[in-house]
């Protein structure tokens, strides 16, 4: 059992008229198994959220903390939260040319578990995955996201979670840009990592088609920085009916 634990978190992003706060005070807690689902309005730091947890060096944590299973996530390194069992599938992923998924895969493999993975197993593992993703094999030798279509990058994102097999994961609009096929099979593999291996789900979505597929445990509404109301299932079929107005005016008022 994991659990992801962010207490009062405040995030701020360096501007050219100083530090901007962007997260005010986030509470959101995640445990092995479960599935939340973030939505709100564009620009609310959902993202900012998503890269906080995962320790990107552009967002500076002024108070508040994260922890997994009690440990320091704000005092490890990036590389270290990946190792502790946290993944982050981005928004936009990096095209990194020059490196192969094949490569990267593996290597990434090895960094997280500490050794390399038996070679015989790890290639039916990643054909496995692949087939179960309808990627093509072809994809293996291409450099990691370097001209793949943008359903293309998000499928090598569920890719990664399938193989790395993280104790929780955030997935930051997997979802977004995906034809009604790709949705599915992308769900499915969400689904399969946390039905083998227990994985906790944070999904950030604007829409509810995908949480047809991945049924979330939680709904969060996420406005201005912080989580302005959690409910159920039908919080979110009730966002999709009424939009984001209830909050937003309350922001204003
Ligand atoms: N360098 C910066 N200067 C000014 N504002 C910034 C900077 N970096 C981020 N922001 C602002 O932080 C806010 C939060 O951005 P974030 O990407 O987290 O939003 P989001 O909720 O993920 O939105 P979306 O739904 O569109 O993906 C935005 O208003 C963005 O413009
Ligand atoms: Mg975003």
């Amino acid at each position: 059992m994991a659990t992801l634990e962010i207490r009062d978190l405040h995030v701020s992003v360096q501007t050219e008229d100083g530090p901007k706060e962007i997260l005010k005070g986030v509470d959101l807690s995640i445990k092995s198994g479960e599935t939340h689902a973030i939505m709100g309005p564009n620009g609310s730091g959902k993202s900012t959220l998503a890269y906080s947890v995962a320790g990107h060096p552009k967002y500076t944590v002024t108070s508040g903390t994260i922890t997994l299973d009690g440990a320091d996530v704000l005092a490890m390194s990036v590389d270290e939260r990946a190792r502790a069992g946290l993944f982050l599938a981005m928004q936009y992923p990096v095209e990194v040319p020059g490196v192969t998924v094949s490569n990267f895969l593996r290597t990434a493999k090895t960094a997280i578990d500490g050794e390399a993975p038996k070679l015989r197993t790890w290639v039916k593992d990643v054909k496995g995955a692949m087939a179960n993703l309808r990627m093509d094999p072809a994809f293996a030798e291409r450099d990691v996201n370097a001209g793949f279509s943008g359903g293309e990058k998000k499928r090598h994102e569920i890719l990664q979670l399938e193989l790395l097999k993280p104790s929780i994961a955030v997935l930051d609009e997997t979802d977004s840009g995906l034809d009604v096929d790709a949705l599915r099979i992308v769900s499915e593999g969400v689904n399969r990592a946390q039905a083998e291996n227990g994985t906790g789900i944070l999904l950030i979505t604007h829409y509810t088609r995908i949480l047809n597929y991945i049924a979330p445990d939680f709904v969060h509404v996420f406005v201005d920085g912080r989580v302005a109301e959690q409910g159920g299932p039908e919080l979110a079929a009730q966002l999709e009916a009424e939009g984001y107005d209830r909050f937003t005016a309350a922001q204003q008022a």
